[in-house]
């Protein structure tokens, strides 16, 4: 398809504007088609950047610069008017200094490359809930994640029609090659200090220049989805949420939806793939990252996936943790980062096996002796801790039937989370709607290798798992979701909860197995918006009654579990102390006075 056949004025003349700047030798629409992602992957294979697996069909692997391994949340700019409409958890450059920068990089950047257009929808094509992008890069790798990741092609151009909104969202890997020149097999981007993950919240507008990695490249998930969205959301009413979606349904057959907010690399994947260990309860997914959610005509809120697949962490995927991922990328995937074994197949850490054979290639493209374990040495990991797999959500076993309804499904809870070695108990319930937006102003967790960032391994605060996401205030989206509790009934809002699986003893071990287990924990939420009586009230809100938790079968003493569930005053009054001396400051005068006052109330409760 040429640009011509595009019937939307606003983007064929956005289109123009963007190949006058960036001058590709060519232009090409991509029509999102099964012929064209096959066509652009033996072109990348054929190249030399991605190497086809001999053990899963339909699937390549691609290794990237050690440099372009992850999110750059210190090349992250959010460009807004003002700069206190940033915040203070959002890097902020004027946007039109912004503009001029990028346009001296962008200016000439794709010599000697095609530049892709990808017409694109977040949420199934058509809903009302959903929205459409276009995403114009120089990396076919892009393409073909994106064609996974989101809905792309003809079908989105005949959605948009002529009138249509979309999203401009521009990317380059910022590495121009010269006459004759060629990448050589090797992942083309630009040094750090030229990277750049723009936004432009007023103008709606995505400029990511210089990587071509997960979300800094694919920019309908972090950029789109959830930086760019959450400003749109708060304008129009809605929640544009770095959360999963799950179905549960009890043994008597009725069922429940629910959202979980959790930090980068906390497991989101495996919790809304969960296998239960409880008898009789089902999960099924819905979606592992991102929810957009509106208010339905009942007063209920209603969430979609915008997504159509899983880029899921590869180290400590395995058949225990998380068996559904497992199955769902057998074939058809992207692998990036992960490790080559001699027969043909990918390997990361924990896996669950060794290697086969005597060496392997690892995530830099070097030969090494196979490790006799499935663990390796910090730093001298096979596969990168970030490594990643693109994998269609439709061949994920428990997908809900109901993953694509373009209504959305509805909330009963939401759940927030995050990796906290002490304090936080396995779980407890906000008193109200307030307290529950206080529980999500408050999430912490431990840093992943998710982000390139020098504070791996501490705990830092990560408000609704929306820090490094937020296109906006923070103190103002924190406002947004308080005022939205006044949107219904209370009756129709979910209800919200705050988990922990990551408690750990003085030895560092985790008290809680996780995994399918924390759907013991899930049953216990179920019956609680049924407004059960499983509950006690305590200082820091309702806690399972002593019992109330199925522990039938679980290898945990009633010891741990009494520790698990009580409340560590101690670790509280420190938490507060943080609270009310590291974080809350941040947000000034922006921070709501109602959970500053929820903040003062969990004090005095304590006393
Ligand atoms: C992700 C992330 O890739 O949160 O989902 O970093
Ligand atoms: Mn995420």
């Amino acid at each position: 398809m040429k640009i011509e056949d595009i019937k939307n004025p606003k983007a064929r003349a956005w289109i123009q504007e963007m190949a006058e700047m960036c001058r590709p030798d060519e232009v090409y629409v991509c029509d999102g088609s099964q012929g064209e992602y096959d066509r652009l992957m033996d072109e990348l294979v054929a190249s030399g950047l991605g190497t086809r697996l001999k053990k899963r069909p339909k699937s390549v692997l691609f290794r990237s610069q050690p440099s372009d391994v992850a999110r750059v949340e210190d090349r992250t700019y959010i460009a807004s008017q003002k700069e206190e409409d940033a915040g203070p958890t959002n890097h902020w450059i004027d946007p039109a200094e912004l503009k001029k920068t990028l346009t001296g990089l962008y200016t000439g950047c794709m010599k000697g490359r095609t530049m892709y257009v990808i017409p694109y929808s977040m949420g199934p094509v058509g809903s009302e809930i959903g929205k459409i992008g276009i995403e114009i890069t120089d990396s076919a790798y892009v393409v073909c994640n994106m064609d996974i990741m989101t809905r792309v092609g003809t079908r989105v151009l005949d959605a948009l029609g002529a009138e249509g909104e979309f999203i401009p969202c521009l990317h380059s890997v910022g590495k121009p090659l010269g006459p004759g020149e060629s990448d050589g097999g090797s992942w083309p981007c630009a040094p750090m200090e030229q990277k750049y993950i723009s936004h432009f919240p007023e103008e709606r507008t995505i400029w990511s220049f210089g990587s071509g990695y997960g979300g800094n490249a694919l920019l309908g998930k972090k950029c789109f989805a959830l930086r760019i969205a959450s400003v749109m959301a708060r304008d129009e009413g809605w929640l544009a949420e770095h959360m999963l979606i799950l179905k549960l349904t009890n043994p008597q057959g009725r069922v429940k939806y629910v959202t979980g907010a959790f930090p980068s690399a906390c497991g989101k994947t495996n919790l809304a793939m969960l296998i239960p260990t409880v008898p009789g309860w089902k999960v099924e997914t819905v979606g592992d990252d991102i929810a957009w959610m509106k208010f339905g005509a009942d007063g209920r809120l209603y969430a979609i996936n915008p997504e159509a697949g899983f880029f899921g962490v590869a180290p400590g995927t395995n058949e225990e943790s998380n068996k559904n991922a497992m199955e769902s990328i057998k074939e058809n995937t992207i692998f990036t980062n992960c490790g080559l074994t001699e027969d043909g197949d990918i390997w990361w850490e924990m896996i669950g096996y060794p290697p086969p054979g005597k060496d392997i290639i690892d995530w830099k493209g070097n030969r090494k002796p196979c490790p006799p374990k499935d663990k390796s040495p910090k730093g001298e990991e096979i596969a990168h801790p970030n490594a990643r797999f693109t994998a269609p959500a439709r061949q994920c076993p428990c997908i809900a039937p109901e993953w694509e309804d373009p209504k959305g499904v509805p909330i009963s809870a939401f759940l927030f989370g995050g990796r906290r070695p002490s304090t936080i108990p396995l779980v407890h319930q906000s008193r109200d709607w307030n307290h529950g937006v206080f529980l999500g102003s408050i999430v912490g967790s431990e840093v992943t290798a998710a982000v390139i960032s020098d504070q791996v391994g501490q705990v830092r605060r990560d408000p609704f798992a929306m820090l490094p996401f937020c296109g906006y205030h923070m103190g103002d989206y924190f406002r947004h979701w308080i005022n939205l509790g006044r949107r219904t009934t209370p009756d129709k809002l979910p209800r919200i909860f705050y988990v922990n699986w990551f408690r750990k003893d003085g030895e560092g071990n985790f008290l809680w197995p996780g995994y399918g287990d924390n759907s013991r924990v899930l049953a216990w939420i179920f019956d609680r918006c049924d407004d059960q009586d499983n509950a006690v009230e305590t200082e820091i809100g309702l806690m399972p009654k002593p019992g109330a938790i199925n522990t039938e079968g679980l290898k945990v003493s009633e010891q741990v579990m009494k520790e698990i569930l009580s409340v560590d005053r101690e670790g509280w009054k420190k938490e507060i102390e943080d609270i009310r001396k590291n974080h809350y400051p941040k947000f000034g005068a922006k921070l709501p006075r109602e959970l500053a006052e929820e903040l003062d109330k969990l004090e005095a409760r304590l006393k």
